[in-house]
């Protein structure tokens, strides 16, 4: 069977031609053909002198031939150093044509589940721990995930089950893995990619989402080898390494046949004018040697980072790789365990009382203990690193003394939230903290973001906490549970 992209995508979308505007054949002159206001940005006087110059009363090139060239330039140029893993031959290199580009690459994650799975009968598969974004975009589309973990001693992938699974569900079109890994940080073998991609019994196509790659070995990129492997697409982002999280730019590098689809499909001027100029100007050679040393940076203050932090008391070891912009390391109880109640009391606190927000990350698989941990500036890294060893010394110090425990007056829901504020009902008394955070209520408590549950007399429920989109679980008497994160809500 082997890979066969006519019966692959879906049928409306192969018949698809691209939108066509009168400004792909004229760019010059009197332009009245786009309905746009010739009179320009009614805003005008609020805008810089290098904003003016960007034309924003016109629509955007829908094509983005310059900036699609410098992102070519760049892959192709790591892919002929001598050091480079992955290498292309001349007739093989990136051209303009292999590109679509999109708003992050969260836009070509869902791109491609609408080119390649029929809603409601195809499938894709994932290998988690991974990136949650996947199986949103496939609920959005209603397309089923089907899970094959990765190996949780290395975080590889296991091409072997991989295959067992294609073999068996002849549905799943497309294949998610994202290289380096989020939160794993490590790069999967492109030996154990390459046996998905020469697998002869499959119709699909595997994704590689490279959304950390910059900070893997140069040349590690799979983008240059679209041309060789047509059932390959690999997804990169200007967000990251080149630290353009907030201009949306992620790009989408795949041999002809496929990008060809994605172009058709997208909508004509998805990439604004703002978006492109920033983009262009910070994807030359010039600008990239920058992004490099930025990133070289980064890694140095991730070891930093990691030696200080694993030096801590109560702190188990990093168990991701060192591919990525992160660290995901592991918070022990005091018989030496990896914890997820001391890792989430950790997390709550710093986030809650010194402002440090962190990852929970110990729901997922393999994760036990775990806290995924962007590396920031010096400056941010030094308040981590004193302000993670205060939090954990105390979440330790208040985990051994409820190991303890006071039977004669009864402590309710001890929580390893400490910040709990402090109430008393009759003799009952649950929570506990500091007291010098929020506000309380019989009934409710709010600190900030914060939302602390409801007690009713009779039934006493401390929990329910609430940052960013984590759920904390609800405590109970003599019971406290944390498994109300949801792995699939949107991670950055
Ligand atoms: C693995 C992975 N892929 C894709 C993205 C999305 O990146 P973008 O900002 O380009 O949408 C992220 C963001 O965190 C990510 O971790």
């Amino acid at each position: 069977m082997g890979f066969n992209l006519k019966e692959l995508a879906r049928q409306n979308i192969l018949s698809l031609t691209p939108y066509h505007c009168a400004r792909d054949d004229f760019t010059e002159g009197i332009l009245l053909d786009a309905n746009e206001n010739t009179h320009g940005p009614a805003s005008i006087d609020v805008l810089t002198e290098e904003e003016k110059k960007l034309s924003l009363n016109r629509y955007p090139d829908p094509n983005q031939v310059v900036l699609k060239q410098q992102l070519c330039d760049f892959r192709n140029q790591e892919a002929s150093l001598p050091s480079s893993e992955i290498k292309v031959i001349d007739e093989l290199k990136l051209k303009p044509e292999n590109l679509c580009l999109g708003v992050g690459s969260d836009e070509s994650i869902d791109a491609l589940i609408r080119v390649f799975c029929k809603p409601g009968r195809d499938k894709m598969l994932v290998c988690p721990p991974t990136y949650g974004m996947y199986s949103i975009c496939a609920t959005v589309n209603d397309v089923e995930v089907v899970k094959c973990p990765l190996e949780l001693c290395n975080f590889q992938i296991q091409p072997k089950l991989i295959k067992e699974l294609l073999t068996k569900d002849p549905f799943i079109n497309l294949i998610y893995i994202t290289t380096p890994g989020n939160p794993t940080a490590k790069k999967i073998e492109f030996d154990l990619i390459k046996e998905l991609l020469n697998n002869e019994s499959w119709n699909g196509v595997v994704i590689a989402d490279e959304a950390y790659i910059d900070f893997a070995p140069v040349g590690s990129s799979l983008a240059p080898l679209v041309n060789q492997y047509p059932n390959l697409v690999v997804l990169q982002t200007l967000s990251k390494s080149f630290g353009l999280a907030g201009i949306r730019l992620g790009i989408t590098f795949a041999h002809e046949s496929i990008s060809i689809l994605l172009n058709s499909m997208k909508y004509p001027y998805n990439i604004s004018n703002l978006t492109s100029d920033v983009a262009i100007r910070s994807t030359t050679f010039e600008s990239i040697a920058k992004m490099r040393q930025n990133v070289n940076l980064i890694l140095e203050n991730r070891s930093y980072v990691e030696k200080k932090l694993l030096a801590l008391d109560g702190m188990g070891k990093n168990i991701g790789g060192l591919d990525a912009n992160f660290l995901l390391l592991q918070v022990l109880d005091n018989n030496g365990k990896p914890s997820n109640i001391v890792a989430q009391a950790v997390y709550n606190k710093l986030a809650v009382e010194e402002q440090v927000v962190v990852r929970f990350r110990g729901n997922e698989l393999g994760c036990t203990g775990c806290l995924r941990i962007t590396i920031g500036t010096k400056e941010e890294n030094e308040i981590l690193i004193t302000k993670f060893k205060q939090v954990l010394e105390q979440v330790l110090f208040n985990e051994s003394k409820r190991k303890i425990g006071k039977m004669g007056k009864t402590e309710i829901g001890y929580s390893d939230q400490s910040y709990l504020p402090q109430s008393k009902i009759g003799k009952t008394e649950f929570g506990h903290s500091d007291g010098k955070l929020g506000k309380t209520e019989l009934g409710k408590t709010e600190l900030g973001k914060t939302e602390l549950g409801k007690t009713e007399i009779g039934k006493t429920e401390i929990g329910k906490s609430q940052i960013g989109k984590t759920e904390l679980g609800k405590t109970e008497i003599g019971k406290t549970e944390f498994d109300k994160t949801d792995s699939n809500q949107k991670d950055k």
